[in-house]
């Protein structure tokens, strides 16, 4: 999915995540807290998701604006631990969004990771974990030929939703 995010002063960065899981609370994505997305989220903590399957009837389009907060780090630990080795060498070897000098210095990162950690499982990393969007706004928009496509929006109010449409 498509996260967009802003930081204190409303530039704003989008790039593609994982959607990890949805529950009744929102939708998961695990990343670097101290990277971009993460200090913007410290700044703003909203975001924006946006999904697009093109091949699905005449294009299906999923936008989500929510509330942003960090998971717990129990639920952070257990997916962490789920991951591969490599996948958990890198959380620690990546200093997310930070320039590196070249290649090189990242691949001494990962042996030196690799090194530290060897014969053992790799814990956490505290840089490291779940943000969960909590929607306020969803908006399902279906394709349709020429153009006359179908938005449904739905917005959060109090403890249901509203439901409406809008113009293509
Ligand atoms: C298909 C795809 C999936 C990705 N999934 C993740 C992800 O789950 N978490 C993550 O931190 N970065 C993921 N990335 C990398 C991000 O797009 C991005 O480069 C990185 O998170 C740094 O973003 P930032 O500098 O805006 O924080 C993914 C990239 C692609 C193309």
């Amino acid at each position: 999915m498509t996260l967009a995010t802003a930081d204190a002063a409303g530039r704003v960065s989008a790039r593609i995540v994982l959607l990890k899981g949805v529950g009744a609370d929102g939708f998961r994505f695990y990343t670097n807290y101290e990277s971009l997305k993460g200090s913007q989220l410290a700044a703003h903590p909203r975001a924006a998701l946006c999904f697009h399957w093109k091949l699905l009837g005449e294009q299906v389009q999923v936008r989500i604006e929510g509330a942003v907060s960090k998971v717990s780090d129990a639920e952070s630990d257990a997916y962490f631990a789920t991951r591969a080795r490599g996948s958990q060498i890198g959380a620690w070897a990546s200093l997310q969004s930070q320039p590196v000098p070249d290649r090189a210095t990242f691949e001494r990162r990962i042996a030196e990771f690799d090194a530290r950690f060897a014969g053992a499982s790799v814990p956490r990393p505290p840089h490291w974990g779940g943000y969960v969007v909590r929607p306020d706004r969803i908006e399902f928009w279906y394709g349709a030929m020429h153009r006359w496509h179908d938005r449904v929006t739905y917005v959060r109010e109090g403890d249901g939703w509203r439901k409406g449409m809008l113009y293509p």
